[in-house]
């Protein structure tokens, strides 16, 4: 009787909730269902990462193998780009990475092409043309074929083997991939997986820590020229070894979903796992991307070794960062002159950039003495709104991207001889790095901004053509949709402000005594504003419409957990009675203002964009 009365309250209120996609109540959803046997209940439920609809619930084929039949394991075949893999539940797969495979299969071959080149003009110059050597440049490089010359590839957490795979039959020039995993069950996948696409004579499978399988390979003539670390979370624990089993001028590629802790959500794990403190700012997206790399740097560092980055990108609810690993004691220097900390009002947001140290140049060319960097560049209380400033870092301030490769991986997609299916993305997001401003650290959020005086936003072009033609450089980043980075000082965008509320006023009751809002518009305006629009108002990409930021591509998207071997609905079930009871920092995702959101509204919110 109770059993029939809960289940009609239960049915009612869940479906109604799960319907609106903002099922978090999994559990009594679960346990009702068990209780009443209502699987249209469970099937419906929303909690995203114990159910990813698609691929659980609808295998498109159900392949029963010695080892899968003895675990009852659903295996559904999966198709991304030339590969077509076989992967159970028990095996971690999520299809919205999609765009991160992609992505990599088009930078390594570009780093591929490159490696060839250069070895072909090293040949001519040291003579090899005149002795008639055959020049492997003379013949296009093709996907899929071993090359005595190619590249060395090492996936330390390889899954399924998917992405592996792929780069066996995607990109061209390489001699072998190694896909490692820890887990047996995971290996036996990958090997399944490369007999199935043909790539055996290229990808092999390896069973073992991803960490010790780079410590056998930091010899310098066993290094690899590409490392592909995609793991759970933090790559943290893997980056010393793969600092130095990366050849000289080698590809490190890394994947953090561990967004939350970068993002200032747990400053002290930040600390700990990167050895930075985040802030919980409205840059935090970019903030994340250069603590990661001045994390990568000081690894190398350790072995007079330093990166130049590539491609470094804030993407959905992870980080992606693309590096090159060179050794060099000289440059290795001018590594302390990279780093930078930050100082961020807590009243008005104002963010400035204090450099670690400087290189005075001294006698003889090329030669440098460094020095602490001098400062503080923060007063105690801020000038514009009399605030207390907070502290995070060390970052990385040099460059982020280099425009140059930038521009190749785009024209190498554009020219389409490989098809993805997130090619639009690609090159849209890589398009706005192409405009993003290289010598300037983060960037202010517009909304953030009005919000702290309570005024309505000025549109985008607007606000852009005050910064201009106040006679400074503008640009958006790909990390925030609504982003401004800029090198006009916190001054003069105040000053921007003050001017726009004189047309757009504030309401008094908002201006309480003590508030940044009332100290900043207490102060006179010192600079002239015009909001004339200016001809460079409109961003190039957005004028080209082009697909810059993330639509909504699954209903529910974002980060999944980690892969367990057993039944399904086993699983399902520990993981939702343990829901709420421990932090899980993977699952929290942030908005472009730094706000936690939870998955369903920011579902929302990224169509919106
Ligand atoms: C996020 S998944 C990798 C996904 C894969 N790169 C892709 O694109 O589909 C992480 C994998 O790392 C494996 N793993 C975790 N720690 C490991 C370690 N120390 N050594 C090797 N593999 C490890 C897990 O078994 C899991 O399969
Ligand atoms: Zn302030």
């Amino acid at each position: 009787m109770l059993t029939k009365l809960l289940h009609r309250i239960f049915y009612k209120t869940l479906q109604c909730k799960i319907l609106q996609n903002i099922c978090r109540q999994g559990k009594s959803c679960l346990e009702f269902s068990k209780l009443s046997n209502c699987s249209k209940l469970h099937s419906g439920c929303s909690v995203y990462q114990l159910h990813p609809p698609k691929l659980f619930a609808a295998s498109e084929s159900l392949l029963q193998t010695p080892d899968t039949m003895e675990d009852k394991v659903d295996v559904t075949e999966v198709s991304e780009g030339l590969a077509k893999v076989m992967l159970p539940s028990s095996v971690f797969y999520n299809p919205v990475q999609e765009y991160n495979r992609d992505l990599t299969v088009a930078i390594i071959s570009e780093f591929s092409s490159e490696s060839f080149q250069n070895l072909n003009q090293r040949k001519t110059e040291n003579g090899a043309a005149a002795n008639n050597e055959t020049s492997d440049q003379a013949i296009p490089l093709e996907s899929g074929k071993f090359y005595e010359n190619g590249i060395s590839i090492f996936e330390g957490l390889a899954a399924s083997g998917l992405r592996s795979v792929r780069f066996g039959l995607e990109i061209p020039g390489v001699r072998e991939i190694i896909a490692n995993d820890f887990d047996k069950n995971a290996v036996s996948f990958i090997e399944r997986n490369i007999q199935k696409n043909g790539v055996h004579h290229i990808v092999k499978a390896r069973h073992g820590d991803a960490a010790m399988g780079m410590y056998e390979h930091r010899n310098e003539n066993d290094r690899f020229d590409v490392i592909d670390l995609d793991p759970y979370g933090s790559p943290t624990i893997f980056l010393d070894a793969a600092l130095q089993a990366v050849k000289d001028g080698g590809l490190l590629c890394v994947t953090c979903t561990d967004a939350a802790v970068l993002c200032g959500n747990a400053p002290e794990k930040c600390n700990a796992n990167y050895g930075s403190v985040s802030l919980r700012s409205k840059f935090c997206h970019e903030m994340g991307v250069r603590i990661i790399l001045q994390c990568l740097d000081s690894h190398a560092n350790r072995y007079s070794r330093y990166i130049v980055p590539l491609i470094s990108l804030s993407v959905d609810f992870y980080f992606r960062v693309f590096v090159r690993v060179y050794t060099g004691q000289k440059q290795v220097k001018h590594s302390s002159t990279k780093r930078a900390m930050i100082f961020e009002c807590v009243g008005c947001g104002a963010y400035m950039i204090q450099p670690m140290a400087e290189a005075l140049p001294t006698k003889g060319e090329g030669n440098f003495k460094f020095v602490p960097g001098s400062g503080p560049v923060a007063q105690q209380l801020c000038q514009h709104c009399h605030h207390k400033h907070r502290m995070g870092g060390p970052i990385w301030s040099a460059p982020i991207h280099d425009k140059e490769f930038v521009r190749r991986v785009i024209n190498r997609v554009q020219a389409g001889s490989q098809t993805f299916h997130t090619a639009d993305r690609i090159v849209g997001m890589l398009s706005v790095v192409l405009e993003e401003l290289p010598d300037v650290p983060m960037y202010y959020v517009l909304d953030a901004v009005c919000g702290v005086l309570h005024c309505t936003p000025p549109n985008m072009k607007v606000f852009r053509s005050a910064l201009l033609n106040g006679g400074y450089r503008v640009s958006l980043s790909h990390a925030a949709k609504n982003s401004y980075k800029t090198d006009a000082p916190p001054g003069f965008i105040w000053d921007v402000m003050r001017a726009w509320v004189k047309n757009n006023p504030v309401s008094e009751k908002r201006l309480t005594p003590g508030s940044a809002a009332k100290n900043i518009l207490e102060q006179q305006q010192t600079h002239e504003v015009s909001f004339t629009e200016h001809a460079d108002a409109n961003p190039r990409s957005r004028e080209k419409g082009m697909l810059r930021w993330q639509t909504n591509p699954e209903p529910y998207w974002g980060p999944k957990a980690r892969a367990k071997r057993g039944h399904n609905e086993d699983l399902v079930a520990k993981q939702l009675a343990n829901q709420g009871k421990t932090k899980k920092y993977k699952e929290d995702i942030f908005d472009s203002n730094g706000k936690k959101l939870n998955i369903d509204q920011t579902s929302e919110e990224k169509v919106k964009m």
